[in-house]
C-alpha cells in the first residue's frame, strides 16, 4: 500500500470513528431526506437547513459501512456554511470523481479527496455517493419550497 493510500485510509477511518455533524437538526425549519442503499440496506437520514441560498446546517444519522458513513461526515463538513451553488458544484465534482475523473485543481476538496480511490471499486461507489444523493435531493427540495 502506498503511503498516500495509507493516509487516505486513515482519514476515512477517522471520519467513520468520529463522525462530524452526527445527529438531527432540532428545530422544525430543516428538511429531512431519508435514503438507503438498495444493495445492502444501509441508510442515511440527512437533515438540511438552507436559508437565503446558504446551507446553514447539515447533520446526519445512519447505518452503513465505513465508506458511506465517512462520506456523509465529510460531505456535511464540506457544505456547512457554504452557498448552495458551491454545494451543487461539490456534488458534481464528487460524482465526476466517482467516475474516475481527476478533480479540478482549483477546488480545495479537503478530506473528500481521501475517497478518490473508491472509483476503482464499483461495488463501493454507491456507498460513497449515498450521502451526496441525499444532499442533492435536499437542495432540490429546499429550492422547490422557496419557490412555492
Ligand atoms: Fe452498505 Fe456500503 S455496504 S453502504
Amino acid at each position: 500500500m502506498s503511503s498516500l493510500d495509507d493516509l487516505y485510509r486513515r482519514v476515512i477511518m477517522d471520519h467513520y470513528q468520529k463522525p462530524r455533524n452526527k445527529g438531527k437538526i432540532d428545530d422544525d425549519s430543516g428538511l429531512v431526506i431519508n435514503l438507503n442503499n438498495p444493495t445492502c440496506g444501509d441508510s442515511i437520514s440527512l437533515s438540511l437547513k438552507v436559508e437565503d441560498g446558504i446551507v446553514v446546517d447539515a447533520k446526519f444519522i445512519g447505518e452503513g459501512c465505513s465508506i458511506s458513513m465517512s462520506s456523509a461526515s465529510m460531505m456535511t463538513e464540506a457544505v456547512k456554511g457554504k452557498p448552495e451553488e458551491e454545494a451543487i458544484r461539490l456534488i458534481t465534482i464528487f460524482s465526476d470523481m466517482m467516475q474516475g475523473k481527476e478533480p479540478d485543481d482549483s477546488v480545495d476538496l479537503g478530506d473528500i479527496e481521501a475517497l478518490q480511490g473508491v472509483c476503482k471499486f464499483p461495488a463501493r461507489i454507491k456507498c460513497a455517493t449515498l450521502a451526496w444523493k441525499a444532499l442533492e435531493q435536499g437542495i432540490k427540495k429546499s429550492d422547490d419550497k422557496s419557490n412555492e
